[in-house]
């Protein structure tokens, strides 16, 4: 019996111990509500009575940098209906705090102003409509990096103050690389001068997309970039994607940085459908210049595609005999993985084909089918997400994992081996293509047709269903291998 009260004790005793240990263990990722009072974003707000200015003041003396930042993806981040369709389901699934989390990095100046109330563009001023703007980047004064819950850069941790009370009333600071002149600003606004704005630091806050409470890193372009060779040789975000398309090439394959006078505000990647889908709304709207100035950032996002990697095909033979064809993708000139940022939903794939001598398909992978999904077979380098209960998901508020990640390393590359039965030919001819496209076709269709009601697609875009969303050939390459060594 004394036994017996002893294991029970005993049992008790530890039952009490593990309790107090759960209640005792610090958080993995600690948040400082008081510091990051606009949690989930962490962005952080010296307000004043000077305001935000909208870009088109700015374009009064600066028009040249207007000129490339109008239509760029940071001047469409807030508009952007594939946004504002995912935005929307966000809210109706997680509430409306979430929301907060999604606007500052898409739009800063209408999170820490409280002026945007939700999903939609009604009734909201050209600021915050404006997305990241001039006056988003030029008023960034520091980084709140090490103190966030991950200690990393994440959602938005930067510091935002667009100017400064003084004796004689509210004055505008820009910030930028330069020490400033006597004249700059004209009297419209101080300048100072910000290393900040020469480090990809600048860029880190928003492109670190965690998710909004578990802090899991959805988007990591800027720590793939940090952790590669580029980053070694002080090869920054700026060098690729703040000049022209020869330049990029040039920084990304002689390793050399572009001269002062080269860099441009363009922020080209790799998203051709959302300027596809502006350029439709700036000529509905008959504005030709937007229009043409939006498909040259179309052309110029395509070009940056097809620039990025590199295929190398060779045989492998067994007994003599061809039995498997290698496939070699490199990611010769993208600065972090390419794929990067929304990996589980962008789609980078292979598609195979091999035929005989006459001609007759013996093998063939990765071709989409008529409803626009690839097939269970096809070999992509992008990641699938899962949600706490380990099952697949592609929400980024219920991802918290990924259960692969294929993506491949800047420098870096990814092998990929097809069967083949070539016992019946002399010869193999092999059609290889690396294919990219922005979404699966039911994605895009459940994002857009999801948009706030306050945004009529037929009416601003012409779209009056989702059309087959365009598929990019970044390289195609035809080989042929004798079947027998
Ligand atoms: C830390 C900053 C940040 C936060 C927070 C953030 N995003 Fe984004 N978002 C980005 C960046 C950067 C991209 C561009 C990635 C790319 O081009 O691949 C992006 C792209 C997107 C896209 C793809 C747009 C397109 O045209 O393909 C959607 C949709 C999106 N975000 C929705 C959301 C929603 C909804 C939330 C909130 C739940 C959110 N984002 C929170 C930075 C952020
Ligand atoms: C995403 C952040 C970002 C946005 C948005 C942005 N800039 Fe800049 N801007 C920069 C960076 C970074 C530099 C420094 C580039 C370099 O190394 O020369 C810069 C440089 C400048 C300069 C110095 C001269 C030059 O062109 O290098 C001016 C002037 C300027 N920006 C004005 C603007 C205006 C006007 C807008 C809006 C139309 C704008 N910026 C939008 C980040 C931004
Ligand atoms: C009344 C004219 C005027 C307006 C309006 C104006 N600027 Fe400027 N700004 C200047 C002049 C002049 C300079 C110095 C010459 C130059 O760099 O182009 C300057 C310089 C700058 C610089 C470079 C600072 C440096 O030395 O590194 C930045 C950044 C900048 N402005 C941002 C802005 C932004 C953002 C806006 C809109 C909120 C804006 N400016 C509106 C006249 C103006
Ligand atoms: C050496 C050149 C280079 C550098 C450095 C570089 N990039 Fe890129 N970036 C590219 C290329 C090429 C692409 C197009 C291929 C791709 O999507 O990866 C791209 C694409 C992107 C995209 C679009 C992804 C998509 O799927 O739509 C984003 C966002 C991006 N880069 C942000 C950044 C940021 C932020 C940094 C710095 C942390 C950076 N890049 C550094 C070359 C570079
Ligand atoms: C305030 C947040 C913010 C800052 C700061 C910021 N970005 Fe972005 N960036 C975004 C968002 C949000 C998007 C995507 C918008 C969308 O797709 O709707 C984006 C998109 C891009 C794209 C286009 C990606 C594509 O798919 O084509 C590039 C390139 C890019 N950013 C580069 C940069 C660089 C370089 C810097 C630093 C100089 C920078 N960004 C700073 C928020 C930011």
């Amino acid at each position: 019996m004394k036994k017996r009260v002893d294991i029970l004790i005993l049992l008790l005793l530890s039952l009490a111990l593990a309790i107090g240990n759960t209640f005792a263990a610090p958080p993995v990722f600690d948040v400082d509500r008081e510091f990051y009072p606009l949690y989930p974003s962490l962005i952080k707000y010296q307000k004043s009575a000077a305001e935000f200015t909208p870009p088109e003041v700015c374009a009064d003396c600066h028009y040249k940098q207007y000129n490339e930042w109008t239509g760029s993806i940071h001047a469409l981040a807030f508009t952007d209906p594939v946004y504002q369709g995912e935005l929307n389901l966000a809210v109706q699934k997680v509430g409306h705090e979430i929301s907060r989390q999604c606007e500052g990095c898409h739009s800063p100046a209408g999170v820490v102003t409280g002026e945007i109330k939700g999903p939609g563009n009604k009734g909201l001023s050209p600021m915050a409509l404006a997305g990241v703007s001039c006056d988003i980047c030029h008023s960034i004064v520091d980084t709140t990096h090490w103190q966030t819950p991950n200690h990393e850069p994440e959602n938005g941790s930067f510091v935002i103050r667009p100017g400064v009370d003084t004796e004689t009333g509210p004055e505008l600071r820009k910030r930028g690389p330069f020490t400033p002149s006597e004249e700059c600003g004209m009297g419209f606004h101080e300048c100072e001068e910000s290393s900040l704005h020469l480090q990809a630091d600048l860029c880190a806050g928003c492109h670190q997309v965690y998710h909004y409470e578990s802090h899991f890193p959805l988007e990591a372009t800027y720590l793939e970039w940090k952790h590669g060779p580029y980053a070694q040789k002080t090869l920054l975000c700026q060098d690729c994607h703040m000049v022209d398309f020869d330049t990029f090439l040039r920084t990304a394959s002689e390793f050399r940085k572009p001269e002062r006078h080269e860099y441009r505000h363009y922020f080209n990647g790799a998203n051709y459908l959302l300027y596809y889908l502006a350029a439709g709304a700036a000529k509905k709207a008959d504005d030709e210049d937007l229009a043409a100035n939006i498909m040259n950032k179309y052309d110029m996002a395509v070009a940056r595609l097809k620039a990025a990697a590199e295929l190398e095909i060779s045989p492998v033979y067994r007994k003599g005999q061809l039995a498997e064809i290698k496939v070699r993708v490199k990611n010769i000139r993208a600065g972090h993985n390419l794929p990067t940022s929304l990996t589980n939903i962008r789609q980078m794939w292979l598609e195979i084909t091999a035929t005989d001598e006459q001609g007759n398909v013996i093998m063939s992978s990765g071709a989409i089918n008529a409803e626009g999904h690839l097939p269970e077979n096809a070999r992509l380098f992008n990641s699938d997400g899962m949600g706490n209960d380990f099952h697949f998901a592609v929400d980024p508020w219920v991802i918290t994992a990924f259960s692969r990640h294929d993506t491949i390393p800047p420098k870096g590359f990814k092998d990929v081996y097809y069967g083949v039965n070539a016992m019946e030919t002399p010869v193999v001819k092999i059609d290889a293509k690396l294919r990219f496209r922005q979404a699966d076709q039911k994605i895009a269709e459940k994002l857009l047709t999801n948009v706030p009601k306050d945004i009529d697609l037929e009416a601003v875009y012409g779209l009056t269903e989702v059309p087959a969303l365009p598929v990019v050939n970044m390289v195609s390459k035809e080989v042929r291998f004798n079947a027998r060594m």
